[in-house]
């Protein structure tokens, strides 16, 4: 049911931790199952981010698409790290059950949070960013038979 990168990634979690005085920290829920993801960010003057951790009380699937999610953001940019979207972080892990696409959204979002608090601590504005959601699942409406 699982890829072997979903395995590797919720066994040996990448990044788990936390960032004493993060540039950026983002959380966000998912009020459906409770689950809860938070992201730190830490950003040079550069903007370049530096490092990235992540704590999720959450489900094996949040577990490994966060830890594939902090991977990917290390090194980049902010613009770049705006395109690690949850399907970019699905593909890196060749895949979730169908099932368990939405519990990818919560990286997605995390990363999100955290790149909105830091331009807030900043008084910068980031391209091609919206204010994040405090639950994923925000806005969507009368979907509540998908679980
Ligand atoms: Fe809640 Fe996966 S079941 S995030």
């Amino acid at each position: 049911m699982y890829s072997e990168k979903v395995m590797d990634h919720f066994n040996n979690p990448r990044n788990v931790g936390e960032i004493e005085n993060a540039s950026g920290v983002g959380t966000v829920g998912n009020a459906k199952c409770g689950d809860i993801m938070r992201i730190y960010l830490d950003i040079d003057d550069a903007g370049v981010i530096k490092d990235c951790k992540f704590k999720t009380f959450g489900c094996g699937a949040a577990v490994a698409t966060s830890s594939m999610a902090t991977e990917l953001v290390k090194g980049k940019n902010i613009q770049e790290a705006l395109q690690v979207t949850n399907k970019a972080v699905m593909e890196a892990l060749d895949g979730l059950p169908p099932v368990k696409v939405h519990c990818s959204l919560l990286a997605e979002e995390a990363i999100h949070a955290a790149l909105w608090d830091y331009a807030e601590k900043n008084g910068i504005q980031i391209e091609g960013l919206k204010k994040p959601k405090q639950d994923i699942h925000e806005g969507e409406e009368e979907e509540a038979e998908e679980y």
